[in-house]
């Protein structure tokens, strides 16, 4: 076992079987395979403590552990990419550190300081970072995520918590472009709950809803506002784009139920840098579909982490199939996704600041 000299000291002891050369990185499925190594620290009597890498396993909880009864629980993502030189990227990782100490404010979880979230990540990054192919759409999804360990069945806030980071190399999170059934009956998210935190049991309650959509042929849904079901407010997995008569338009974040991307806000800041019209504010489902009509939409993608910029193809609204404008043709969304994709795999220079190198 070794340690490292940063504020953290963290405890390594690597694991002499490695499995990289069973993997198939020209045929991976999101979130199937998992590098050698994970990250774990805990939060005891008010303090983050014990971090240490150690080979990727299965571990011990208590039957009785908060989390496994009341949610508290978190997660977040990021992936790392190959530059051509063989360095490690990050995209914005600070943004996943304030992120997650947002999601834990929210469901009353310990937070973290955020240089000891990135000294972490980048530590343990360090030493997966043979996982990181440079395969072209191929990156290490990382995945840190936070529970509730206290022993007690009591409804209250832990009073102990345990830090993991987990990754898993993947390639790209949908195969080509998806159709959406726009959801009028369900809801993710309802004004003064948890919409904005990454919060686990957001997505355990997403699932029965969008199996539903999947059954009928729709990959993900749309999600509406939980009050009347008349403004949209993101996909499943992402947050969504529309272009309508060459203005780019996002829900905006005031709603209060809507996960703030760091991919919707790099899209953002590049669509003002190149001077494109950007609006951020409500929008209804009237809206887009009086606008499929006229032909005046002619993008819609979703964007996340996972999902980077993911093409939308059909929406399904109130019964109806809409078939959008030829992927081919969609000038912004194709743009500014190769142009991310540029920036996170350091192919091109970076006036933003974003990308962290390990
Ligand atoms: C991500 O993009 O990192 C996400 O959190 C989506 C995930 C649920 C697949």
């Amino acid at each position: 076992m070794t340690t490292t000299a940063g504020i953290l000291d963290i405890a390594i002891t690597r694991n002499e079987h490695s499995k990289i050369g069973e993997i198939d990185f020209e045929n991976l499925t999101f979130g199937k395979n998992f590098s050698d190594h994970m990250l774990m620290a805990d939060f005891e009597n008010g303090r983050w403590g014990d971090f240490r890498i150690v080979p990727f396993g299965n571990f011990e909880i208590h039957p009785s552990m908060a989390s496994l009864h009341y949610g508290q629980a978190l997660f977040e993502g990021l992936k790392a990419y190959k530059s051509p030189e063989g360095e490690i990227l990050l995209f914005r990782p600070m943004e996943n550190a304030r992120r997650m100490n947002r999601s834990a404010e929210r469901l009353c979880m310990a937070q973290m300081p955020e240089e000891m979230f990135i000294e972490a990540l980048t530590t343990f990054l360090d030493i997966e970072r043979e996982w990181v192919s440079n395969k072209e759409g191929c990156s290490l999804y990382v995945r840190p995520f936070m529970f509730g360990t206290e022993p007690f069945l009591g409804v209250k806030p832990s009073d102990s918590y345990r830090f993991m980071i987990i990754t898993s190399p993947v390639g790209n999170y949908y195969d080509g472009a998806i159709k959406v059934k726009v959801e009028m009956e369900y809801t993710r998210a309802a004004k003064g709950g948890t919409g904005t935190a990454k919060a686990a049991g957001n997505y355990g309650a997403a699932l029965y809803p969008a199996k539903m959509g999947q059954d009928k042929g729709y990959r993900q849904l749309v999600w509406t506002d939980a009050a009347e079901h008349k403004y949209i407010e993101e996909s499943g997995t992402m947050n969504i784009f529309f272009v309508i008569d060459g203005k780019i338009i996002t829900p905006s974040l005031d709603s209060g139920t809507i996960l703030a991307g760091v991919t919707r806000d790099s899209i953002i800041q590049v669509a003002k840098a190149w001077g494109w019209p950007i609006e951020e504010r409500k929008i209804s489902v009237e809206e887009v579909v009086e606008n499929i009509n006229n032909k005046k939409l002619t993008e819609v993608f979703g964007a996340g982490t996972a999902a980077t910029i993911a093409q939308i193809q059909l929406m399904h609204i109130g019964g109806i199939d809409y078939t959008l404008p030829e992927v081919e043709t969609r000038e912004f969304s194709n743009k500014v996704g190769k142009y991310l994709s540029d920036l996170r795999t350091g192919k091109i220079d970076d006036p933003f600041g974003w990308v962290v190198r390990i």
